[in-house]
């Protein structure tokens, strides 16, 4: 197995050499961990796998994700298996505006993996944006602010226009710190994204708005971005704790099917 990162700046990583469908040792599994740390996604490609593959390479790095709330979405007999499908008359986007999967839970998910079944001809990238970077490159002086500030996530957000479909969200919500310590690499990183985050704690949505469009702004500025180009077989892993990712909605009239199996992260907190 070689690692390779790419070209871009910010983030991301291809795994090569490798096929998920063999069960994987001990010392793959860290070394594909590690990969995700290092580099927040990593992708494989030209794969070839079941559903049941599919949730056995995931379950290397923790228990799944069961959605309950998307009950819509799930696949027949694998509540743990989300499907993102846009038919070819679909004007709706799964996700289609920057976010950290399901941020309003109390314990963000550790990563979703993604496996591309069908994909247009061309459109229907994703882009990956690092928050590691996000919040190294803010002034001290916006550093020191953020450091005091708790901000909540709502599931329950009204339809902004990005497509998202309101029978997927119950009203859930959580609040996180504006700046986290990431669980297993211990470096700080900006958490608060355009779909889920409403306001800061005490603050009403009206006072928070101009910062928080400020934070989204500079969180998925082009050079913490990353786009990945995906193609069948290609399977996208993401560490869902230090990164946002969006969606293009640029491929009407053609059909986009994706999988996505999501790991609970239980890793302990960093120091
Ligand atoms: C998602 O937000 O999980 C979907 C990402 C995608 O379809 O590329």
């Amino acid at each position: 197995m070689r690692v390779v990162p790419v070209k871009g700046g910010a983030l991301g990583a291809e795994i090569l050499d490798i096929d998920l469908a063999e069960p994987l040792g001990g010392n793959g599994v860290q070394a594909i961990r590690q990969a995700l740390l290092d580099h927040q996604v990593i992708v494989f490609r030209d794969q070839q796998l079941t559903v049941e593959q599919h949730k056995a390479f995931a379950r290397n790095f923790g228990p799944l994700h069961v959605f309950k709330f998307q009950n819509a979405r799930q696949l027949p007999g694998h509540p743990d298996v989300l499907r993102v499908v846009k038919e070819k008359d679909g004007r709706i986007v799964f996700g289609g505006q920057w976010h950290a999967d399901v941020s309003f839970l109390p314990r963000p998910l550790l990563g979703s993996l993604l496996y591309a079944l069908e994909t247009p001809p061309k459109g229907g990238d994703t882009l990956f944006a690092n928050m590691y970077l996000a919040y190294e490159t803010l002034s001290d002086g916006m550093k020191d602010l953020l450091e005091g500030l708790v901000a909540v996530h709502e599931s329950d957000v009204p339809n902004q226009g990005y497509g998202a479909d309101p029978a997927d969200y119950v009203n859930m919500s959580h609040e996180h710190p504006v700046v986290r310590v990431h669980p297993e690499t211990g470096r700080k990183l900006l958490f608060v994204n355009k779909t889920y985050t409403t306001r800061f704690r005490n603050m009403t949505a009206d006072e928070s708005r101009p910062l928080l469009e400020w934070l989204f702004h500079h969180a998925t500025r082009a050079e913490h971005v990353w786009r990945l180009a995906w193609a069948p077989g290609s399977l996208a892993f993401w560490d869902n704790r230090c990164t946002q990712h969006l969606p293009m909605t640029d491929y009407h009239g053609c059909r986009r099917e994706m999988h996505r199996v999501a790991v609970l992260d239980e890793a302990p907190a960093a120091p």
